[in-house]
């Protein structure tokens, strides 16, 4: 089982072995139970912990594999804020802050003296050169911890727990969501090949043929590869679609130059690009009756949510006109109608970008195959998915890989549950080495 990934859509590489994908069939939710099964010592079954760190929070989950009846539970979780300045923060502030969740957490489960096995879902791209060990590449969405960057996060990690030295941890998978996604997707619908993430950032993954991947020995099988597709256009090749607005976004970032298609498409920008247009719309006199105010002209005061807000069917023109009213602004009619097309501008735009990507990876895995018509499944998590409509999504996927037929299965508990599975099985694989 080997794994690794990368940066960047051109240069994609492996993520984790397609051997992986294998051993569970359906999913059901657990209740809070406490913990009190033996670990097997042979198969998949037992108690896992995941961790999952992507986004501003984080979340630990006590996850129990029930193999012979095919099920995996959700026990429990905890989510765990991280504030700003810890994003900005040092790496030791970062991994010391989710080691004391952790431990709080093994406290409040009555797992502490425990030594379950771990799944981290370490949502950033990533080296990964053994299953416990990977390099993050770079910091993305909104992180720039220093001292991460170049090293071993699992070892980060553990440290962290033995400078607390009250707690331990059995042995660790390293996932990234959209691995975990698919991942957990794929026991409900085995034909799920494809993870995609669309939150506060955007990425995918998919099962690519061994023969396709140079790195890794071998012909026979399959291996999922983490495309970290928030990276296309890094090379300037998204440069002639690229609006003043794009632009404005990604100098204003932490990280210029880097994750150009995620900072078109994802939860984290959208919000951004919108108040930007707005400004400009005041400014040229075509909204606001030319005038602006102190909130829409500071970055970042229009959330992405206020997006899917304005876009609602019904109370859409309403909502528009009380966000406005918080900022500060008068509107008029016109503006509130103004103002939700521009809305759906901005968020069409990223349904039809995010498309785009997913019809070339469903266009080579049908390809790969030498399949005239392929039939597979998406599994799909994070919030501008759930909270956007998806209608154009699918359509615009549907007109670009007419040859594809998608189904779409929104992931529950993707990233937490998939990292637990991987654990699992990684554990089983190594079990089986050793006998
Ligand atoms: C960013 C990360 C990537 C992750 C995605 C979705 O693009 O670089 O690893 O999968 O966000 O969370």
């Amino acid at each position: 089982c080997v794994l690794c990934s990368g940066a960047g859509l051109p240069g994609a590489v492996p993520s984790v072995s397609g051997e992986a994908a294998g051993g569970f069939c359906s999913a059901e939710e657990g209740s809070g139970s406490r913990f009190g099964e033996t670990q097997s010592s042979q198969g998949e079954s037992g108690d896992f912990l995941a961790l999952d760190l992507g986004g501003t929070n984080f979340r630990v989950l006590h996850v129990r594999v029930v193999e012979e009846e095919q099920k995996m539970l959700k026990m429990d979780s905890q989510i765990c804020a991280i504030p700003q300045e810890m994003m900005l923060g040092t790496g030791e502030q970062l991994f010391d802050h989710i080691a004391a969740c952790l431990g709080d957490f093994l406290v409040s489960q009555d797992l502490k003296g425990h030594t379950l096995p771990l799944g981290f879902t370490f949502s950033f791209p990533c080296e990964q050169k053994e299953i416990d060990k990977s390099i993050l590449i770079r910091w993305t969405k909104g992180f720039k911890c220093s001292g991460v960057e170049g090293e071993d996060v699992v070892k980060l990690l553990k440290e962290a727990i033995q400078r607390r030295g009250d707690y331990d941890i059995g042995s660790v998978a390293m996932v990234n969501d959209t691995v975990g996604t698919m991942m957990s997707c794929g026991y409900r619908d085995q034909s799920c090949e494809i993870g995609m993430i669309i939150g506060t950032g955007t990425n995918a993954c998919y099962m690519e043929e061994m023969k396709n991947v140079k790195r890794v020995e071998g012909e026979a099988g399959r291996m999922c590869i983490n495309t970290e597709w928030g990276g296309f256009g890094d090379d300037g090749s998204l440069r002639d679609i690229l609006t003043e607005f794009d632009v404005v976004v990604d100098e204003t970032s932490i990280n210029p130059g880097v994750h150009t298609f995620e900072k078109m498409i994802s939860g984290m920008y959208l919000g951004e690009i919108v108040r930007l247009v707005l400004v400009r719309l005041a400014k040229e006199k075509l909204l606001f009756k030319g005038q602006t105010s102190k909130d829409l002209l500071t970055p970042n005061t229009f959330q992405t949510k206020f997006i899917s807000e304005i876009e609602e069917e019904d109370s859409g023109l309403e909502n528009a006109q009380n966000i406005l009213t918080k900022l500060g602004l008068k509107w008029d009619d016109v503006d509130s109608r103004v103002v939700r097309l521009v809305c759906d501008t901005i968020s069409s735009r990223s349904a039809r970008l995010c498309a785009a990507a997913l019809a070339t990876l469903a266009n080579r895995i049908r390809v790969n195959r030498g399949l005239d018509h392929l039939k597979t499944t998406v599994g799909v998590d994070g919030t501008v998915y759930r909270k956007h409509p998806n209608k154009e999504l699918q359509a615009t996927v549907r007109l670009l890989a007419p040859k594809c037929d998608i189904t779409f299965l929104v992931s529950e508990d993707g990233s937490g549950k998939g990292a637990a599975m991987v654990t699992a099985v990684a554990q089983r694989l190594a079990l089986q080495s050793r006998l």
